[in-house]
Formats: structure tokens, sequence, C-alpha cells
């Protein structure tokens, strides 16, 4: 099988941009991240790809003050690396519909709650304390203009505890994200990602 090309996106952190590096690196995802991109040039997670001398994009909120011109430069960096799959990691941006018709079925997102609850918020693990959810998690679905309601590819659900923080209910979250993101590539990588309306229907290994 030959391997994917992966773009991710980045606005900080990185962790599950560290966790899908690591994944393809151990042959566990038969993809390789070919380019890394962030709208901060101080994100944190850039590490991760210079460590591992992954190209990197920049594309600055300071310096490209407009969104479309932000876009517009990842988009075409994505291109020439000859990108099949882009993944959004911590990526605090609305994309342009022109960006997600360009990458139609190939932009997968990495979200803090078990959709369609606490979508549309960079406050999705506060907003699931504050509403008393006993079980919260994580989910992955494909991007579509309707932001965090793409047909979803994987859930994984942790409890919510009676001490929990916004903290360490994240952290619980968080570690649930590492394994999923990285398993739902995997599944786009191998072909069994099958679109079904709203529906992904996971098409069993060969
Ligand atoms: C994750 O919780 C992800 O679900 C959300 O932003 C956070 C990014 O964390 N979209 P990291 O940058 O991958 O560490």
């Amino acid at each position: 099988m030959r391997r994917a090309r992966v773009g991710v996106l980045i606005s900080g952190r990185g962790s599950n941009l560290r966790a899908l590096l690591d994944a393809t690196e151990r042959g566990d995802v038969p993809a390789d991240v070919v380019l890394v991109a962030s709208n901060r040039a101080d994100a944190q997670g850039l590490v991760h790809a210079r460590e591992r001398a992954v190209p990197v994009v920049t594309a600055d909120r300071q310096r490209f003050g407009n969104r479309a011109a932000r876009q517009d430069r990842i988009r075409a960096a994505l291109d020439a690396a000859g990108v099949d799959l882009v993944v959004l990691a911590g990526w605090d941006e609305i994309l342009a519909p022109s960006f997600i018709a360009a990458f139609a079925g190939r932009i997968l997102n990495v979200h803090p709650s078990l959709l369609p609850a606490f979508g549309k918020t960079l406050h999705a693990q506060a907003e699931a304390l504050e509403h008393g959810v006993k079980v919260s998690g994580c989910t992955v679905h494909f991007v579509t203009d309707d932001v965090d309601c793409g047909p979803i590819v994987l859930q994984r659900a942790v409890p919510v505890e009676e001490d929990d923080t916004v903290e360490t209910l994240a952290t619980r979250i968080l570690a649930e994200e590492h394994h999923a993101l990285p398993e739902a590539v995997g599944l786009w990588c191998a072909g069994r990602l099958h679109l079904d309306g709203q529906r992904v229907r996971i098409l069993p290994a060969d």
C-alpha cells in the first residue's frame, strides 16, 4: 500500500501531532506527515515537526491579518507537498468553504467532546463540566462547512469524575484523542471509511 501523504494543521501545543508522528514512525499508520502548517508562528507544537525535520509553513495572524490570505498560503503549501489527507489537530480557525471543497472527504478533525454535544466551541471540556454530563470524550470527524457537524469516524468516551476540574477532564480526554486520531487516520489511509450520507461505515480489514 502506498503511504498516504498527510498535512497537519495546528495552532498550539501539538500533542495530537506528536501522537500521529509517533504512530507513523512506529509503522502503526501507513502515512507520512509531509507538512505541518500553523496560523501561529509561535505555536509550541511546531517543535515536534522541526525535531523530525518535517517541513513547516506558517501563516501567522500578525503577518496575514486576513483569514483568506492565511488559508490560501497554507492551501498552496499543501498542494505543493502533494498532500492526500489534511488533519486538523488543535486548529482554531474555521476553514473557508473553498478550502474544504478542495479537500472534500480528505479533512479530519479531532474535537474534545462527544459530538454533537459541545461542538462549535473552543471550550468543550469546560462546557461539558458546567452542563454536568457524566460521560464525555472525543470525536474524530470529517470536516464539512457545518462546523463540528461532519460525519463521525470514531468516538471514545471517558467518565466525568466527581472531583474533575477542566484540566483533569481535558487530560483524560486528550489521552483518548492520542489513540483515536492516529486510528482514524490509519482507517482513512487503508480506504476503510465509507461515507454513507452522514454516517461513516468502517469497512472490514482485507
Ligand atoms: C485537543 O483537545 C483537540 O481536540 C482540540 O484542541 C486540542 C489540541 O491539543 N481541537 P494539542 O494541540 O493536540 O495538544
